[in-house]
């Protein structure tokens, strides 16, 4: 009885290494790094992105009602790092991952190629926001915990940091980021940030909102926007 129950905890302490491993937040190596050392090739990027335009639209927007992120203004290094998660399965994406394979786009330089053309798309000027416009209690209490718990890593205006990795949030949609955290609540992001999780553990629904709601309404620098919401993607007429 004694060595039964000592051989299945060996194989849950094996198996926790295991995960552990290959769940990292942020290995090295992989063809995330293979691809950001690589000349990109924007016209191929454009043929690669036609995929994409299906879910994430041809302007790289999305969807307001969150069901589908911004892609467009976000950091190179942070869409590598995303599109490996999901390909490697660390990030739950089951609509996704099948338009994400090799087979469908191809390798190193694929990914490299789609990055560089989405990088140069504008953003949307009209994304998702939350319910609380500046001057209610709740923009007040989501900038707040904005600055308290946040700053440190997507930075003062959400714009993050390229060379760590960390996403940019500012223009984002509300819908979609809620559901990050309630997925990275649930396990099923599991790529998220363990730093970042520690610092939201102790968050309410209500401060997730807040905080989010807030985010949502962070304005995008002019010069990253699309002259306006009716813009439509030239390269997809
Ligand atoms: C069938 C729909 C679909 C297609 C096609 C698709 N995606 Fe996605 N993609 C999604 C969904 C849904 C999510 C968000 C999943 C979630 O909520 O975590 C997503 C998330 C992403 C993310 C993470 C964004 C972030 O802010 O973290 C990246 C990067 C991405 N997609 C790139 C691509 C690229 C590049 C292509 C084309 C090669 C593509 N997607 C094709 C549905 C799709
Ligand atoms: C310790 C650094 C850190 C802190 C603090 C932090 N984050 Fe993050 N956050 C990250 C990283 C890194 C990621 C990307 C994780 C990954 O690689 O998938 C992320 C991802 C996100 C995402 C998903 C973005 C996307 O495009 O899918 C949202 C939304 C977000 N953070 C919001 C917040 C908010 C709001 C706060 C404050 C309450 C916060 N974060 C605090 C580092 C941090």
């Amino acid at each position: 009885m004694k060595t039964h129950v000592s051989a299945k905890a060996l194989l849950t302490a094996a198996g926790l290494a295991l995960s552990c491993s290959v769940w990292a937040w942020n290995e090295g190596g992989g063809e995330k790094d293979e691809a950001m050392h690589l000349t990109p090739n924007v016209e191929n990027g454009m043929d690669v992105f036609e995929v994409c335009t299906a879910c994430h639209q041809p302007e790289g927007w999305g969807t307001k009602d969150g069901t589908f992120p911004q892609l467009a203004g976000q950091h190179k290094s942070v869409l590598l790092k995303q599109l490996q998660d999901i390909r490697a399965k660390n990030r739950d994406n089951p609509t996704m991952y099948p338009f994400a394979l090799p087979r469908e786009i191809g390798g190193p330089q694929a990914l490299a190629d789609v990055v560089a053309y989405i990088e140069k798309l504008p953003m949307n000027p009209d994304n998702g926001k939350g319910p609380w416009p500046k001057g209610t209690p709740q923009y007040a209490k989501g900038e707040k915990l904005f600055k308290e718990n946040c700053v440190k890593c997507h930075g003062e205006h959400g714009e993050g940091d390229a060379e760590k990795f960390y996403p940019r949030i500012q223009g984002q949609h509300y819908k979609y980021m809620l559901r990050q955290f309630e997925w990275i609540e649930a396990g099923k992001r599991r790529n998220a940030n363990p730093d970042m999780m520690k610092q939201i553990k102790n968050f309410t629904p209500d401060d997730q909102k807040a905080v989010i709601n807030y985010v949502s309404r962070i304005p995008v620098p002019k010069k990253d926007l699309a002259p306006s919401k009716d813009w439509r993607n030239p390269d997809f007429d």
